[in-house]
């Protein structure tokens, strides 16, 4: 396949947190928008109609953020019957894309507070957020050269609230580097970040109709753009369950062939055994279960510790739990922030007490008054198996394990189906080896966390029901957009 690295790109630089002048810094940029009304509106490329605004709230304090205009029916009509393929050649469409990505850059004190307000996301969050979707606008721009198949045509973006700038620009990126034309649908909860970045982006010089965002409900907006056959593919980030919807309707409606990449949910473990350093993978841990609040796909879901260390592993990692500061994101000190909305919150609460009603309760945080907060949980389980299903937040299923039983452990995780990441903590080599020949899982991370994929050196995606591949921010990706080359004719 081609090379992995695209020559002349780099990552963002970001910021440096732990130097205080970069702090004052952003947090000066930052405050301007501490209460800055904040609208989201349909950018099409023809006149809006739009439904009555709704305002959208901040899921830490339950203060207003601003305001959005979801699409109307006609207004995705209107888009459909506006949309153009970017024709421009692709060092133009580069430049312009590279150009958006200095504007993201520009504007970190809007984006960071919106990420903030919106999304509910620390500040360590929100410049790791921040630094993605910068990433992948160059990445797809710089890996966009070369390519001289045909765009598909007209591709709807269909993205979640979970990285509600990163993965909703890099869905887009794709599509407008390979000279799509992007119909964008971001996730109910964060239309007001989507509709800045699509700001930036027109500004930036992309064409309107080349790219035009529709806000709206996942089963109104987003299912008539997945059902019209004026659409040539799709690209999805979410549930399973949703995907599953989109698949059904696109066989139905789009023409054959017809591409989806979707990239969904996982039940993901960790193993930690009795050779691995404590000290480093309870740290590992901790980010992998609690950061974002739990709420990446990528989060550590299962941990299973080697029996013999369990008692004074986990005794060590409730020890750390405790350093973590809960509360409202906009605070420089808060490590986990509230989960998304009271749906989210009813469900995870939900999930919590079942195990505490069965006894399976090990350690919970305190919670903080206000805003939509659960605090990070540790439950005990037999295995991966008693999950079910996956537990968006910051909820961490412990299982033990005997030695001779870990290919028991393997099979159970691959039986889920599921294969989005996993985590190995050990120091025995064969054994790297071993776990990672017979795991069926996109992204494994050894002796480290299990979250965070870096652009262009981590490409990420999962197997089975985690998603259809090819990896976002890795060389494959963009091919997926484009139609397919003729096949040589046979001699
Ligand atoms: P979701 O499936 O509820 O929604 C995702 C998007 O789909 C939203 O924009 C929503 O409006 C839209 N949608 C809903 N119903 C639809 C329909 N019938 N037709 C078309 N579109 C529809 O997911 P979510 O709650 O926003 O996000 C959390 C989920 O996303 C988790 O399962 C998480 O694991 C997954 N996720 C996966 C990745 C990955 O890269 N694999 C990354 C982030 C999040
Ligand atoms: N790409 C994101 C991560 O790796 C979802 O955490």
């Amino acid at each position: 396949g081609p090379a992995l690295f695209a020559p002349e790109r780099r990552n963002s630089e970001g910021f440096d947190l732990t130097d205080a002048p970069t702090l004052r810094h952003i947090d000066a940029a930052r405050d301007e928008h501490a209460t800055t009304d904040f609208t989201g509106q349909p950018m099409i490329a023809g006149k809006v109609k739009g439904l009555t605004a709704r305002v959208v709230q901040n899921p830490a304090t339950g203060a207003r953020v601003g305001r959005v205009t979801d699409a109307a029916a006609e207004d995705v009509e209107t888009a459909l019957a506006a949309a153009r393929p970017w024709a421009a050649p692709v060092e133009e469409r580069a430049k312009i894309l590279n150009r958006a990505a200095d504007l993201y850059e520009e504007n970190f004190g809007p984006i960071f507070a919106l990420l903030a307000r919106e999304a509910g996301k620390s500040l360590a969050d929100a410049v790791a957020e921040l630094r993605e979707a910068v990433d992948f606008l160059r990445y797809y721009a710089a890996r966009a050269q070369g390519i001289t198949a045909a765009p598909a045509g007209v591709f709807a973006c269909i993205s979640p609230w979970n990285f509600p700038l990163a993965i909703f620009t890099g869905q887009i990126a794709a599509g407008l580097a390979t000279g799509n034309a992007v119909l964008a649908k971001p996730a109910e909860q964060t239309p007001l970040i989507a509709s800045f970045a699509v700001g930036l982006m027109l500004k930036a010089g992309v064409p309107a109709s080349a790219l035009q965002l529709l806000p709206g409900d996942g089963a109104t907006v987003g299912a008539r753009l997945t059902s019209d056959p004026r659409v040539n593919g799709v690209c999805f980030t979410g549930s399973t369950e949703t995907a599953l919807i989109i698949r059904r309707a696109m066989a139905k409606h789009l023409a054959p062939g017809a591409p989806l990449i979707a990239e969904t949910g996982g039940l993901n473990a960790m193993i930690v055994d009795s050779t691995a350093l404590p000290e480093q993978a309870v740290r590992d841990v901790i980010a992998s279960s609690f950061q974002s609040a739990g709420q990446r796909c990528s989060a550590l879901r299962c941990l299973y510790v080697q029996e013999d260390i369990a008692p004074h592993f986990t005794e060590m990692l409730f020890g750390a739990m405790e350093e973590l500061t809960l509360g409202d994101p906009w605070a420089l000190s808060t490590d986990v922030g509230p989960v998304i909305d009271a749906e989210a919150e009813a469900g995870i609460r939900a999930h919590i007490e079942k195990a505490r009603k069965e006894g399976r309760m090990l350690r919970q945080l305190s919670t903080p008054r206000g805003g939509h907060f659960i605090a990070p949980t540790v439950v005990k389980v037999r295995g991966i198996a008693d999950l079910g299903r996956e537990i968006f937040g910051p909820v961490l299923h412990l299982a033990t394990y005997r030695a001779e039983d870990l290919p028991k452990v393997i099979a159970d995780i691959n039986a889920t189906g599921y294969g989005l990441t996993f985590g190995l903590h050990t120091r025995i080599d064969n054994r790297v080896q071993e776990v990672c020949e017979a795991l069926h899982v996109g992204n494994i991370y050894v002796n480290r966390n299990q979250i965070g994929a870096v652009v262009g050196s981590q490409p990420f995606g999962g197997e089975g029901l985690s998603g259809t591949g090819p990896k976002a921010g890795g060389p494959e990706y963009l091919s997926r957009f484009t139609r397919p080359e003729p096949a040589p004719a046979s001699a």
